[in-house]
């Protein structure tokens, strides 16, 4: 193998919980339809866990079938990322927690808490280790359980609807040809927007971290917040600004693209930020309807199963954009 130039996807995996939730079953619980909620977002179930069961016990299964298509073994990873907003303990990392389900140790693990954009910033972190040859191998997960923390009552139903547990993983390794691979990653965050979509407690700004009134009563801060609406207008410039941006980088354009890989919050965003680069549904890739929005993994679940559906053929080209709290938005190019 000649030097390494760019970082290239060797495998990729999924896992999700058995157990469905349809919009039915959610009707059961809150003042919600079936029609409202694919009007609105496209969703018609999501996958939830039934037993205690945190992102890095969702993770280690994508991971395992990642590292099986990679052929390549645990312990010839040099750096293990995992991303997630919904962390098994506080601390430490959940990064860590899967390090110890692949029985392996000594090699750096880190968790990235940036949300709807975890996959992208594990990307763009894997590819500046692969390039720079600080690492040969490096496994990059997204995985939430989302399930434990949704208010599914009506008070919460404008979030709880549109959330789903899972997770998505993809090792990395080196690329000799410089056509192909990972050819530009592209990140950005806006701070002064964090208010915007968060989950407070527990909350070391806040005496005491936790205290009753924030698990009981109307307006529980336990709950993720959201400005639905004014998410919802953001993502669909901020996906398209970052896209062009990366089809710029590299002196291409969206007529370039075969596959848009959009993280999936709701399917009327992908929609609309598709129909502005005027690219046919069959260059989208999408879904939300099977398995709501899964934040970190949402991205290494839709490109695992378009692999699997022959829809990354070698040569293609495969565009991955995300945005999500913070505000943090991203995008990538790839060449298979
Ligand atoms: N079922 C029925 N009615 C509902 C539900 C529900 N589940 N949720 C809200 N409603 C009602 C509201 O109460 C409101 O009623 P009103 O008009 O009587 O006040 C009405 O429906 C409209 O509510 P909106 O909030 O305006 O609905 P909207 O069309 O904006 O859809 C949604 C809400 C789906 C959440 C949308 O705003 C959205 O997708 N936003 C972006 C989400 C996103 O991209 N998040 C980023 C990624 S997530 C991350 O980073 C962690």
């Amino acid at each position: 193998m000649g030097e390494t130039v760019n970082a290239r996807i060797l495998g990729v995996g999924h896992h999700v919980p058995a157990n469905v939730v349809t919009n039915a079953d959610l009707t059961r619980v809150m003042e919600t339809s079936d029609e409202w909620i694919q009007q609105r977002t496209g969703i018609r179930q999501r996958h939830f866990v039934t037993e205690d069961q945190g992102p890095a016990d969702l993770a280690i299964h994508a991971a395992r079938e990642a590292l099986d298509e990679a052929a390549v073994a645990p312990a010839d990873l040099d750096l293990i990322l995992l991303g997630t907003l919904s962390p098994d303990i506080d601390f430490p990392a959940s990064a860590s927690l899967l390090q110890r389900h692949l029985e392996v140790s000594g090699m750096p693990v880190m968790d990235v808490r940036n949300q709807c954009s975890g996959f992208l910033y594990m990307l763009a972190t894997a590819d500046a280790y692969i390039r720079s040859g600080a690492a040969r191998h490096v496994l990059v997960v997204g995985a939430e359980t989302h399930s434990t923390g949704l208010d599914l009552s009506t008070e919460g139903r404008e979030v709880g609807v549109i959330f789903g547990d899972g997770a998505g993983a993809v090792v990395l390794g080196p690329e000799p040809d410089p056509r192909r691979g990972i050819l530009s990653t592209h990140l950005h965050s806006e701070g002064k927007y964090a208010e915007k979509l968060m989950v407070e407690p527990p909350s070391s700004r806040v005496m005491p971290r936790v205290s009753p009134d924030m698990l009981t009563g109307p307006g529980s801060r336990l709950w993720p917040r959201m400005e639905g609406r004014y998410v919802f207008k953001h993502a669909v410039t901020r996906f398209t600004e970052v896209i062009n941006e990366a089809l710029e980088a590299n002196g291409l354009t969206a007529a370039d693209i075969d596959l848009l890989i959009p993280h999936q919050a709701n399917l009327r965003i992908s929609q609309l930020v598709a129909m502005g680069f005027e690219l046919p549904e069959e260059k989208v890739f999408n879904n939300i309807q099977r398995y709501g929005n899964t934040t970190a993994a949402s991205i290494p679940i839709a490109l695992h199963e378009a692999r699997k559906e022959g829809r990354v053929p070698p040569g293609s080209l495969t565009c991955l954009a995300s945005f999500g709290a913070g505000f943090t938005w991203g995008a990538a190019l790839v060449r298979w």
